[in-house]
C-alpha cells in the first residue's frame, strides 16, 4: 500500500444541518491526516466544471443547484490507499445501498443529498485538489 491523497467535500446538505463536525471526526477516527481544509461556497461555474463529467446526465442541473445552495467544506486527506479508503468510508452514492457505519448510511437523505464527495481515481484526486488549493496549502 502507498501513502496517497484524495480530495473530499462535505456537501452543503451536511454543512447546513450542522453535522460536518461528526463527519470530520469519522475522517480522523479512521486514520486520515487532514492535509488541507477550508469552507467555501461553490459557485455555479465551479460546480459545472467540477461535475463536468456528468454534464449529459439527467440529474446534472439539480446536482449543480444542490452543490451551490450553501457552503461546503473542502478537504485534502492523506492515508494509505486514501482514494479507495475514503470512498469506502463514505459508502455507496445511494444511501439505500450504503454499508452500516458509513457517512452516507448514517447521514445522507437521498442519492443526491448524500453529504460527501470523494475523488474516484489518482488523476481526478490530483486535479480536484489543485482546483481548490494552492501548492503552498498542500504541504
Ligand atoms: P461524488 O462524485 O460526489 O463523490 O459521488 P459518487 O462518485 O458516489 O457519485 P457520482 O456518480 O460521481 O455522482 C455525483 C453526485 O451526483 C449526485 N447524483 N444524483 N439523482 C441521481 O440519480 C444522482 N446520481 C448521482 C450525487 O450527489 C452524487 O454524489
Ligand atoms: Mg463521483
Amino acid at each position: 500500500m502507498a501513502l496517497e491523497r484524495t480530495f473530499a467535500m462535505i456537501k452543503p446538505d451536511a454543512v447546513s444541518r450542522g453535522i460536518s463536525g461528526q463527519i470530520i471526526s469519522m475522517i480522523e477516527e479512521n486514520g486520515f491526516r487532514i492535509v488541507a481544509m477550508k469552507k467555501h461556497h461553490i459557485t455555479l461555474k465551479e460546480a459545472e466544471g467540477f461535475y463536468g463529467v456528468h454534464r449529459e446526465r439527467p440529474f446534472f442541473g439539480s446536482l449543480v443547484k444542490f452543490m451551490t445552495e450553501g457552503p461546503s467544506i473542502l478537504l485534502v486527506l492523506e492515508k494509505d490507499s486514501a482514494i479507495a479508503q475514503w470512498r469506502e468510508l463514505m459508502g455507496a452514492t445511494n444511501p439505500a445501498n450504503a454499508a452500516e457505519g458509513t457517512v452516507r448510511k448514517r447521514f445522507a437523505e437521498s442519492i443526491e443529498r448524500n453529504c460527501s464527495h470523494g475523488s474516484d481515481a489518482v488523476e481526478t484526486a490530483a486535479g480536484e485538489a489543485v482546483y481548490y488549493f494552492s501548492a503552498s496549502e498542500l504541504l
